[in-house]
């Protein structure tokens, strides 16, 4: 079932759409966060999507917009995926990835080049159905800030983690 409205309002929330230039988001799925992103953000700003089921990635892919990109891949590769596109860092990266299903090697991956990719400052907004991943996050991130979303099926974390 695709998010909420409710829960895309909490996860867009730390965002600041009137300077922020450059957004990924990870795991768009059939794209109701990517279409709420592409609704808020300015016309200066690009978002490029990374999605690993092809078929989600084609329909993502046929939303007319500019500004978005879509690739399908893995999270790990976005690294290859930015360098690709002359992107050397973003501000904002977006997470539906369900990292606590994920093999805990790819999961740590998928954090580590996240990470990597941010600019000083920036910030990785994640969504998971449990506060499981607080501490792998505290242990990474200056600071992280935890919401929730009880209009959500099943409610849902979010976590805010801003680079130093
Ligand atoms: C829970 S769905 C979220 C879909 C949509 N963003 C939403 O919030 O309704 C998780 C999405 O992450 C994608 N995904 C899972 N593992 C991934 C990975 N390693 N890299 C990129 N996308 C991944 C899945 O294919 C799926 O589309």
């Amino acid at each position: 079932m695709p998010s909420s409205r409710f829960l895309i309002d909490r996860l867009l929330r730390p965002i600041d759409f009137a300077t922020a230039t450059s957004i990924v988001e990870l795991g768009a799925g059939t794209g109701c966060i990517t279409k709420t992103l592409l609704k808020r953000m300015s016309p200066r700003c690009h978002l490029t999507c990374v999605e690993v089921e092809e078929e989600f990635a084609r329909a993502c892919s046929e939303i007319d917009d500019a500004r978005l990109t879509v690739h399908h891949a893995c999270a790990t590769d976005l690294r290859k995926v930015l360098e690709g596109a002359g992107i050397a860092e973003v501000d904002y990266i977006v997470s539906s990835v369900p990292l606590s299903i994920l093999d805990d090697e790819l999961a740590d991956e998928i954090l580590e080049v996240t990470q990597s990719c941010l600019r000083s400052g920036g910030t990785f907004i994640q969504y998971q159905y449990s506060p499981s991943y607080l501490g792998k996050l505290n242990a990474r991130y200056e600071d992280v800030r935890l919401g929730f979303t009880l209009r959500n099926i099943p409610p849902a974390v979010v976590y805010e983690c801003v680079t130093a």
